[in-house]
């Protein structure tokens, strides 16, 4: 099955074919027109300029793929039909929904979280996640422990109840005065800091529950900032080393428990949130210590939006024939995964 995947839900216009051959994913193309210097210099993503940005860029980036003109050699389309920020997803979506009805083609309406964890079935090893598998989504815009008991079939355990962990790097970053989006520039200065040399809370790790919260360690930040302005550079790198590590310190803590209660066969880490690589190495380690779990982590190339996630996991659903009627497609917001 051959697969035409369009993303647009946030900052990245991207799109992808995939050539599923199973267990085999072959990524034929992968594109991204990337938007963050535009946002840049407003410190954060401006909705109608996404949009904006992303009508420009599809129809050239659908262009390089050179897709003869009646769609042949194409066999389903995947679209981002939600979350985001609606304008943008509109772009994506009203394009799928126009290429499936002239080409009629099948077309799959995709959830965007629901992409990122298929982010971890596309990397070089063709053994793809056993289930139940326990995923640790971690993005700009979601933090959220889910179990997954087979293709499409999910429950939440617990999510973040104010900042999600990217928006947490994102803001201190901004703080620190680095460039949006800070999550990367926070983890660069933090490898060279020292972890341990301020103790910023863990939030909610003594509570009973699979939940998260960083608003509070984000204002951690803030209070410590306000006494002890940034005087030297390793003073910057230590409080990025030490957010960090409060951070990571939490996410892992609380998927090793929600593992030690659901005893899943695999664990994946996905998302934005997922190129760090202290988390990586960290998240490892402690699961190491069970037995019988696999880990599978998205390769660093899709760990932010990309579509060859939006295909993978569109191929799941074709495979099931879950199509929508693209006359009907509108793009949700607030679209849930459970
Ligand atoms: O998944 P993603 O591309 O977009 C959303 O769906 O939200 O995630 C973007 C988030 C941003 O908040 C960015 O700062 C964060 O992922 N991020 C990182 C790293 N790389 C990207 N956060 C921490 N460490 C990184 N290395
Ligand atoms: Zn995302």
């Amino acid at each position: 099955m051959r697969l035409l995947a369009m993303e647009t839900s946030c900052d990245e216009t991207a799109i992808a074919l995939l050539k599923a051959e199973e267990p085999h994913f072959y990524i034929e193309k992968n594109l991204i027109a990337s938007q963050i210097k535009t946002h840049a210099q407003y410190g954060g993503v401006v909705p109608e300029i996404a949009a904006r940005e992303h009508m420009k860029a599809l129809f050239p980036l659908l262009e390089v793929l050179k897709i003869p003109r009646d769609g042949k050699g194409i066999d389903v389309l995947a679209v981002t039909a939600g979350p985001g920020l609606v304008v943008a997803l509109r772009v994506g979506v009203e394009a799928a929904k126009a290429l499936a009805y002239f080409w009629q083609k099948p077309l799959v309406a995709v959830n965007h979280l629901e992409g990122h964890i298929y982010s971890t079935f596309l990397s070089e090893e063709t053994d793809h996640p056993i289930f139940p598998s326990l995923c640790l989504l971690v993005s700009g815009g979601h933090t959220e422990l889910i179990l997954m008991k087979g293709h499409g079939i999910y429950e939440l355990l617990g999510m973040t109840r104010d900042d999600a962990a990217g928006e947490a790097f994102d803001k201190v970053a901004k703080m620190l005065g680095l460039e949006y989006p800070g999550g990367i520039k926070v983890s660069q200065k933090a490898e060279q800091g020292n972890p341990k040399a301020i103790e910023f809370p863990r939030p909610m790790l003594d509570q009973d529950n699979l939940d998260f919260s960083f608003s509070g360690l984000k204002t951690a930040v803030l209070l410590y900032l306000k006494k002890h302005p940034v005087k030297t550079e390793k003073e910057l790198f230590d409080i990025c080393a030490s957010f960090q590590a409060a951070v990571v310190d939490t996410l892992v803590i609380k998927t090793f428990r929600a593992a030690q209660i659901y005893k899943p066969k695999s664990v994946l880490l996905a998302g934005g949130v997922s190129a760090n690589e202290t988390l990586r190495r960290e998240l490892k380690q402690r699961l190491s210590g069970l037995e019988n779990i696999k880990c599978h982590f998205a390769p660093l190339a899709f760990t932010t939006d990309n579509a060859a996630m939006i295909a993978a996991a569109g191929y799941f659903h074709a495979r099931q024939n879950d199509f929508i009627n693209p006359l009907g497609l509108i793009a949700n917001p607030n679209l849930s995964l459970m």
